[in-house]
């Protein structure tokens, strides 16, 4: 059952800026600016999540998803402003990079520090439905099976703040379906925050409490989702939520159902 949801959230510090980490908040970013090149793909942006928040960010491709994401990752360093995080955080990307010369349990324990049991990485593998593929070879899974092994290898980490990057991109429509159920249930039983990065503004609006649109380096847009849970597409609020939420991204509507 929900073995995170109280446990304290420690959390660390990737630039020396002066903030002071709010106790409501599992992630707290000020001021950030990233630049490649002297071009700001983040400038200035903000950030706060609270705990156990799941939170979806959109944005049109090449805005700076991923680079916000491997920075709170803690992956890129190279930083202006102020990050906090939990220690405890585990990121999954949509290709599930797994190493192919190790079985999946191994591959789940991958970069665990200590010497963790393989029953720890069998509890895993059941949570997301896999528990017969443990000594499966990586190039043996399926696509859907792979990202649930990734996922495993998330949730061995027990982590605070999960970082998902498209993590259902590459998945059929169906895998898609089911990938994003598992997600939602959890994140319902784990208890932890959740930034999911995608381009589906349904998968946002089906899972998020929150929905934020990045652009010129900012979120310059977000959203509460205040449906009840399991989210019902039907729903004429869910229509108008994912409408207002596609203009936002430039999408044009009308074409989109012509
Ligand atoms: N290491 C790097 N060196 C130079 N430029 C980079 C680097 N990493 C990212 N960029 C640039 O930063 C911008 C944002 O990239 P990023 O990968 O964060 O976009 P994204 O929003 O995740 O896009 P997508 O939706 O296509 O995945 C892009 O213009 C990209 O070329
Ligand atoms: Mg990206």
């Amino acid at each position: 059952m929900a073995t995170d949801v109280h446990r304290p959230v420690t959390t660390e510090k990737v630039t020396t800026a002066p903030a002071a980490p709010a106790p409501s908040s599992v992630v707290r970013v000020e001021g950030l600016t990233r630049s490649f090149d002297g071009r700001a793909v983040i400038d200035n942006l903000q950030l706060d999540v609270k705990p156990g928040e799941f939170v979806a960010l959109l944005g049109r491709s090449g805005c700076g998803k991923s680079t916000l994401l491997r920075i709170l990752a803690g992956l890129d360093r190279d930083i202006q402003g102020t990050v906090l995080v939990p220690r405890r955080k585990a990121v999954a990307f949509q290709a599930p990079r797994l190493m192919p010369w190790k079985k999946v349990w191994r591959n789940v324990l991958l970069g665990l520090p200590g010497k963790p049991e393989r029953a720890v990485a069998e509890q895993a593998l059941t949570e997301v439905g896999l528990t017969d593929r443990a000594d499966a070879w990586p190039k043996t899974l399926s696509g859907g099976e792979a990202q649930r092994a990734s996922l495993a290898r998330a949730l061995v980490r027990e982590p605070d703040l999960l970082l998902l990057d498209e993590p259902f991109g590459a998945l059929d429509a169906l895998t898609r379906i089911k990938a994003q159920r598992l997600v939602g249930e959890l994140w319902q039983r784990r208890g932890c925050a959740v930034l999911l990065v995608t381009h589906d503004v349904e998968e946002a609006v089906l899972l998020a409490d929150r929905v934020l649109v990045m652009d010129d380096g900012v979120i310059a847009y977000e959203t509460e989702v205040e449906l009840d849970r399991p989210r019902d597409i039907t729903d004429p609020r869910f229509a108008e939520l994912r409408a207002g939420l596609l203009e936002r991204l430039g999408v044009d509507t009308a074409a989109e159902a012509a």
